[in-house]
């Protein structure tokens, strides 16, 4: 396909996909991952260049996204903000303008929405999410898949949410929505997912007080860090209030017999997840974190090529 006339999508939230879009792209995630596993070369996007933006530290994000770039044939440039302009306080406006103009397409990982939303506004490539304050949707596409592949289709499933009601829970919240499963939420008062998400998720989410609640019965059981990124000062204070919402065995003993469980990473072992669960036989947080590659290959491709 040439380029140029491929009409400009961005991957700002999982939103941005309809439920075929991300039902078809989690499929063709299964099969370049098939072929990279066979050593099926498969070059898509020579000479082509993914800008990074990176405003928060990263490993899986970062280097799933330049190693997916080489996998597809092209080259993945990653710019700190210490060393661009943009940390120097050129403009949101005219980092995309320029930017945009020598790339196919940008990944940001920043703080506010609000700021990837500008940026993609002026772009003239595709801009995609790689984390913000209220979003984290490509790890949704790799938690999918990952369900997927152990479990089959997620439709009509039981998913608990324990801990914090983050980015990567609205992300959770949204993909509800989009594949139809059950979201059962576990937050400590004060820590709940943003109201105005919840609304758009329909009847799919449940808000629940305890952890307990939320993960009796189901099939999929997940966390994440009790301190985001940006919340550093408040890690002591949190460490209190979350206590009650750590993923333990006697937390997996209440989920279905074959409850998979899952983490984002980087993970705090005796914090939101002791080691027992973590690194037991329930838990598919290294495929899960695999996955990222084999998925963003998948939306690099969607955006870019199909
Ligand atoms: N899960 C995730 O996004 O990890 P990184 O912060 O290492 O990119
Ligand atoms: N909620 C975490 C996810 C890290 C991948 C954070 O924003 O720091």
């Amino acid at each position: 396909m040439d380029f140029a006339s491929k009409p400009l999508r961005h991957f700002l939230t999982l939103s941005d996909l309809r439920a075929e879009e991300a039902r078809d792209l989690l499929q063709r995630a299964t099969e370049l991952k098939r072929m990279a596993r066979a050593g099926v070369p498969f070059e898509p996007l020579k000479n082509r260049t993914l800008g990074m933006i990176f405003e928060k530290s990263s490993t899986r994000t970062r280097v799933s996204f330049e190693a997916g770039m080489t996998q597809l044939g092209g080259h993945a440039m990653f710019l700190s903000p210490q060393d661009i302009q943009l940390g120097r306080g050129e403009s949101v406006e005219d980092s995309a303008r320029v930017l945009s103009r020598m790339v196919d397409a940008v990944m940001i990982r920043t703080f506010e929405q609000r700021k990837l939303e500008r940026f993609a506004e002026y772009s003239q490539v595709p801009v995609i999410n790689g984390l913000t304050d209220r979003f984290h949707p490509c790890q949704l596409l790799a938690d999918l898949l990952t369900y997927q592949e152990q479990r089959g289709s997620i439709r009509g499933r039981t998913v608990a949410w324990i801990g914090d009601g983050n980015n990567v829970c609205h992300s959770y919240v949204e993909a509800a929505r989009l594949f139809d499963f059950e979201l059962r939420i576990a937050c400590p008062e004060g820590f709940q997912p943003d109201a105005d998400i919840l609304a758009g998720a329909g009847g799919c989410c449940t808000l629940l007080p305890a952890a307990a609640a939320a993960a009796t019965g189901a099939d999929l059981v997940v966390t994440d860090v009790w301190t985001s990124m940006g919340q550093e000062q408040e890690q002591a204070q949190r460490a209190q209030v979350f206590a009650p919402f750590q993923v333990d065995e006697a937390l997996m003993g209440r989920a279905a017999r074959d409850a998979l469980f899952m983490h984002c990473l980087p993970a705090h072992r005796g914090e939101e997840v002791t080691a027992a669960v973590i690194d037991g036989p329930q838990s598919v947080v290294w495929d899960e974190a695999e996955n990222r590659l084999h998925t963003q290959k998948a939306l690099l491709e969607f955006l870019l090529v199909t």
